[in-house]
């Protein structure tokens, strides 16, 4: 595949799983509406689409889709990675210090933060199989137990993968809003402004959970 088409399937794949992203934490703010209301936003999730849908049905395409735009998206940078290092294979004797944003800089190192969290994320809150209490009917009592202060250590890991989303999303937003809005430097100072925000926000978002928790604001 061309590299412009493969920078087409990197942005293409990463404004779906934002799309996935921001919904995920708009439905976790139901945790402070209440038990109630939490477990049965996490029901309705496997009814949505019936009685067209089997049980879960519309579950299983999302993450059909999500997996299949998780592969396109590492194996596009994987592969636009390769061909950036194969055009330049002589290191150059003088780089220049500062290339991109730290954003830019800690894509790679993101992401892998990003999968890692990915993998245990689903074992502890999909399956339950490293939750404490790990019942699939009432995800509140998951997530209520899942960051009790003496288990620090997961709101840590949380917290750092929550922030590593925020910085790879902080850059994909700014490539993106940069390739479709003005060449000049107001545009591109909006599109900082723009991405600073959706990081921001997405971030406060996510991490209002296991910190109400860990301070007995929802429990
Ligand atoms: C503090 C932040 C987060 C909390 C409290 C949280 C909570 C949850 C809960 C309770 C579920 C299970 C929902 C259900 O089965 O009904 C879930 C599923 C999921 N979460 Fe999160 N989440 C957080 C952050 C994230 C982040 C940052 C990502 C992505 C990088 C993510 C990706 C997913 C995915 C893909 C699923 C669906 C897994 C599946 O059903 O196959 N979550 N989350």
């Amino acid at each position: 595949m061309s590299t412009v088409g493969q920078k087409a399937l990197m942005a293409v794949s990463g404004i779906l799983l934002m799309l996935f992203l921001v919904a995920h934490m708009v439905g976790n703010l139901k945790v402070f509406v209440g038990a109630e209301s939490f477990d049965h936003y996490a029901h309705w999730l496997r009814t949505i689409g019936a009685p067209l849908l089997p049980h879960s049905g519309y579950l299983w395409i999302q993450r059909s889709v999500l997996t299949v735009a998780l592969v396109a998206h590492v194996a596009a940078a994987t592969s636009l990675a390769l061909r950036a290092r194969a055009a330049r294979p002589v290191r150059y004797a003088h780089r220049r210090p500062v290339q991109g944003s730290y954003a830019a800089r800690t894509m790679r190192w993101g992401g892998v933060i990003i999968l890692l969290f990915a993998v245990y994320h689903v074992l502890d809150l999909t399956t339950g199989t490293l939750n404490p209490v790990g019942d699939r009917a009432h995800p509140y009592a998951n997530v209520v137990a899942d960051f009790a202060p003496e288990r620090w250590y997961v709101t840590l890991f949380y917290t750092l993968a929550v922030l590593a989303v925020g910085f790879h999303l902080r850059h994909g937003v700014f490539s993106a809003v940069r390739t479709l809005g003005q060449h000049t430097a107001a545009g591109e100072r909006r599109a900082r402004v723009v991405a600073l925000v959706v990081a921001v926000g997405l971030c406060a978002g996510f991490l209002s959970v296991p910190f109400a928790v860990m301070v007995g604001l929802v429990g």
